[in-house]
């Protein structure tokens, strides 16, 4: 079984089955990408599935929705895949500017965005992330992490047709669309639960469903509670199927259990369905806790990994040019294998959340000391060249404060105060601190407070503005600034959280919304205000000085072609605890930043450039100055530089 020869006879299967309608070259191409990718189809498979009993006729199955849905794909798609594997570090480019947004509140419908358009082209916009916009359950459903139909766009948006046209117009502005797919859970009024509720055996097998407590508490003892404030526990009674069912998150959200291979296939199919509809990168949710294993705490399991290389290897045969990023907000050792290690090395997902990097910047400017970022960054595992971070400052989610003991250590400090300290100073309890924004899931068991705030009110435009205090508006704006400058910088797609180029506050209007109110990450998701965004052009205002720096920052980055995420960063000491130093080194040409943590000027001697190798004038990319050969490096307060040789800059 599985040799060669069962593959050949499968693929004949398929040209008579769902391949027929194809011409023969468009079947050669399905043979000779399956061929190419059956190793790397089969390795994960058998890890997952190789002792089922009926793993054949599964292999089987799944052969046959790629052929569906390859045989589906659309000529445009088709046309796309081929450019893809032409410039396979298409999404590695400096060109690369990520932005996030929910379609209601950005622009009510998904043809809404179309109109916005050219709002992201003047942004330098290349990829457009859509926050969950397939058909929920009713509110309250986790900002729509509660999928009721995987095939649905939600009515409120528009259409899955609107969806395609909306991929189709992205795609000609040079936008690459990115959309979750929620994949650890569905909504309990998926289809699929409510057969399960009804005591449908099958479909019970979708999930994990106890008649008791016993297993239930036997796992509890070794898992970690996500929500434990608003959701304690990870099993949820219902008394009309009278069953516990396995619910990491909120009670509506139900885990899917992927040891059943038909969980693996459906969702299979729907990533491909995705695929087809114009969809060029998924965001597979909570990828963490895909997989459950008694006695551990059921995140990051190697078949959570097994199940991605499986998508991934199975997607490259249907539709090559998808991508796949993992969200795992989970500490750097367990993260960096979403990025594929060892033989599936560039064979998992091909981008990932660079969280540590995003508590790394706000650790930094509560400190005013980069001695933790430079040490905890340094220490980051490599990952495959051709994987690239997704960057970021602020998201949907809270800040949960991901220092380690040791980290926190190594710099003389201790984890626990640190973290305590980040979260008395970000929910603004902290004497003097310029940050507003509030605690999110207190868990009486750790001590750990995350935060939820926007990018604006945490870096203290709130505050400032509030105390009419001009100064420390000057600086907040700086800080903006600081912190997308270094995700820039860093290498990867850096997103921009929609608002954040506007310097949008904490909006507190979710207190009046009773399905919101137990939620206040909706303080950090407000609604566009398109008549802010209509100062952005005013050099003047707070709002144009924002937006104008950080289109400058993309012009920067994007000029900038060593910034190219092949090459690994490395955080460098500057001889000056309060500026952050990151080294760029390779084929490309070297760069390096140098950020400034503090309200106050700083400077780095000069004989540390001499010994970084960075002689002679340089020249500053981010705003096109030569400095001179001599004089120890300035940094005015929050001010960061991009630095190169002169004569690097035709590569550069
Ligand atoms: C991810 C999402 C988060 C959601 C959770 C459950 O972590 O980012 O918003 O609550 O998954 O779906």
């Amino acid at each position: 079984m599985t040799t060669d020869s069962w593959l050949f006879q499968q693929v004949d299967l398929l040209i008579q089955g769902p391949l027929r309608l194809l011409d023969p070259f468009e079947q050669a191409i399905f043979r000779a990408r399956l061929e190419e990718h059956w190793s790397d189809v089969i390795r994960p498979l058998r890890h997952l599935y190789g002792q089922h009993p009926d793993f054949e006729t599964w292999l089987v199955k799944f052969l046959h929705i790629i052929a569906q849905n390859y045989a589906h794909r659309p000529h445009d798609l088709r046309l796309l895949d081929i450019k893809r594997a032409a410039r396979p570090d298409w999404f590695q480019e400096s060109r690369m500017i990520g932005y996030v947004c929910y379609t209601d509140r950005f622009a009510d419908t998904l043809t809404g965005v179309r109109k916005k358009i050219p709002y992201l082209n003047e942004l330098g916009v290349t990829y457009l992330h859509l926050m969950p916009l397939l058909k929920p359950r009713p509110r309250p459903n986790d900002g729509g992490y509660a999928v009721a139909d995987y095939r649905q766009v939600d009515p409120r948006l528009g259409t899955m047709d609107d969806l395609s046209q909306l991929a189709v117009e992205l795609r000609q502005n040079g936008i690459s669309l990115c959309v979750d797919l929620v994949c650890n859970h569905t909504a309990k009024e998926h289809e699929w639960a409510q057969k399960a509720l009804a005591g449908d055996p099958v479909y019970q097998n979708y999930y994990f469903m106890f008649p008791d407590r016993t297993l239930p508490d036997q796992y509890e003892r070794t898992l970690r509670e996500i929500f434990p404030e608003s959701a304690p526990g990870s099993f949820t009674w219902y008394p009309e199927a009278e069953r516990w069912v396995w619910t990491t998150f909120h009670e509506y959200q139900w885990d899917l259990n992927y040891q059943n291979p038909a969980v693996f296939a459906e969702m299979l199919d729907i990533m491909l369905f995705l695929a087809n509809q114009g969809v060029e990168i998924l965001r597979l949710d909570a990828v963490a806790f895909m997989w459950k294993r008694m006695g551990t705490d059921c995140e990051n399991l190697p078949e959570a990994h097994y199940l991605l290389q499986a998508f991934r290897a199975l997607s490259r045969v249907a539709a090559p040019a998808l991508l796949l990023k993992a969200e795992a907000i989970v500490p750097p050792p367990q993260l960096v294998p979403y990025l594929g290690q060892g033989e599936a090395t560039n064979k998992e997902c091909e981008i990932a959340y660079h969280n540590v990097l995003m508590v790394m910047l706000w650790s930094a400017l509560a400190e005013r000391k980069v001695n933790l970022a430079t040490y905890a960054l340094g220490k980051m595992p490599r990952i495959p060249s051709g994987c690239a971070w997704v960057t970021y400052v602020r998201c949907h989610d809270d800040i949960g404060w991901a220092v380690t003991e040791e980290d926190a250590a190594a710099v003389g400090l201790n984890g626990f105060l640190h973290r305590a300290f980040l979260s008395d100073f970000y929910s603004g309890r902290f004497p003097h601190t310029f940050a507003r924004g509030a605690t999110f899931q207190f868990n009486p068991k750790t001590g750990d407070r995350r935060i939820s705030g926007t990018l604006a009110s945490l870096a203290g435009l709130e505050v400032a503005l509030e105390q009419k205090d001009w100064r420390a508006v000057d600086l907040a704006v700086r800080r903006i600034l600081l912190l997308h400058s270094m995700i820039f910088v860093y290498g990867g797609i850096p997103l921009i959280y929609m608002g954040d180029e506007l310097g949008l506050l904490n909006d507190y209007s979710y207190q009046d919304d009773p399905s919101r109110v137990g939620d206040n990450r909706w303080m950090h998701r407000p609604f566009m205000d398109w008549e802010r965004a209509g100062e952005r052009l005013d050099w003047q205002s707070v709002t144009g000085r924002i937006f104008q720096g950080l289109v400058r920052l993309v012009q920067a980055r994007k000029r900038t072609s060593v910034l190219h995420a092949e090459t690994a960063v490395t955080p460098v000491w500057t001889h000056n605890e309060h500026v952050l130093g990151l080294l760029r080194h390779g084929p490309r040409g070297r760069l390096l930043a140098l950020a400034n943590f503090t309200e106050h000027v700083q400077t780095v001697p000069r004989y540390r450039l001499l010994e970084l190798g960075f002689s002679g004038e340089l020249h500053n990319c981010l705003n096109g100055r030569l400095l001179d050969a001599w004089s120890d490096i300035q940094l005015e307060p929050y001010e960061s530089l991009w630095l190169v040789h002169p004569e690097q800059l035709h590569s550069a």
